[in-house]
């Protein structure tokens, strides 16, 4: 099954998505994501029909605004991409620089899905100011208008009219939800452990968000949360402590390039942790999902997101 991207984005669970999909319980009333970014996991759910609806949200309030022009207003924001979209142009980069001024003075979403489309590894980066600054990926023009009017139709298609979206933080998405949603969230990671303030999750403080864990188990909201993981035996992100009562289900995402170049047999575990509700509804146990061993990262998508691991 094909399942429509509406943009590239680093650390998109597009390609996990099946895997985690296995552990979501038949049948869903509502899929809540509160760090949604492409929401890779809920446009997965929703092309195999398995939630009735979805609650999208995202801090950064541009992006969760144009999930919801994606969502609601398809062909205008693809028309508005088209408009803003450069073929090989020689002005192209000149160009990505001026869309990128003028989304840090407007703050206009519409103008976030090319910077999206274009910029190196669909990487959002801010600066001090609150400025995007990520710069364009020089080999790539972007996704071509017509493929990016596919794919918005076609999420749009499978999201419209059972979709909200919202841009707030994360623990007000928590405290309104209910026992009949199932909550899947994919947190900023943190990177190798020590090598940063263990205290934040690139912005999150790590102890609210354990306590936000516990009031949901207190409260019987069944949650997963895709979490840092492990590459080799080395791993990254400070552990989540045993009281919450989760059940690690690890998934193997590939064996870099970089690391065979070197002889070395690396390979990348994301983590996956399901609540104790969740796990026991759907009967998880801890284990490991492997791939097919010919299944490698390109050299681009080496797990720079893990922290200096190569370098
Ligand atoms: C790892 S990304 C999610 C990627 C997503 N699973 C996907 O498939 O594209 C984490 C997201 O959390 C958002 N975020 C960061 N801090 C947040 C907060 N306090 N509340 C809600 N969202 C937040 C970021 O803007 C980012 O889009």
């Amino acid at each position: 099954m094909r399942i429509p991207q509406p943009f590239q984005y680093q650390g998109s669970k597009r390609a996990l998505a099946a895997t985690i999909l296995q552990y979501l319980p038949p049948r869903v009333h509502r899929v809540v994501e509160p760090f949604a970014g492409s929401s890779a996991f809920s446009i997965a759910c929703a092309a195999r029909g398995r939630s009735k609806e979805f609650w999208l949200n995202d801090y950064n309030k541009p992006l969760a605004e144009l999930l919801g022009l994606i969502i609601n207003q398809p062909e205008n924001i693809s028309d508005f991409y088209k408009a803003t979209w450069r073929g090989e142009d020689e002005d192209a980069l000149e160009h990505y620089y001026r869309v990128r001024e003028d989304f840090n003075r407007t703050g206009d979403a519409r103008l976030l899905l090319y910077l999206l489309a274009r910029c190196v590894k669909g990487s959002v980066r801010y600066n001090s100011e609150g400025l995007f600054n990520q710069s364009p990926d020089k080999r790539r023009l972007g996704t071509r208008p017509d493929t990016m009017k596919e794919n918005i139709l076609a999420v749009s298609a499978l999201m419209r009219g059972k979709t909200i979206v919202t841009a707030q933080d994360y623990r007000d998405v928590l405290a309104n939800c209910r026992d009949t949603d199932v909550v899947y969230m994919d947190p900023p990671y943190q990177g190798v452990c020590g090598e940063r303030d263990s205290r934040y999750l690139s912005g999150i403080v790590f102890d609210d968000f354990v306590a936000a864990l516990d009031q949901l188990n207190q409260r019987s909201v069944r949650y997963m949360i895709s979490y840092d993981g492990r590459l080799g035996d080395q791993t990254y992100g400070q552990p989540l402590p045993d009281y919450l009562g989760l059940t690690l289900v690890e998934i193997e995402a590939g064996r870099s390039s970089q690391a065979t170049l070197l002889g070395r047999q690396d390979v990348t575990f994301e983590s996956l942790y399901l609540s104790e509700a969740l796990a026991e509804e759907v009967g998880a146990r801890p284990r490991t999902h492997h791939r097919n061993s010919s299944t490698q990262m390109t050299l681009l998508e080496s797990p720079s997101r893990y922290g200096k691991i190569f370098t």
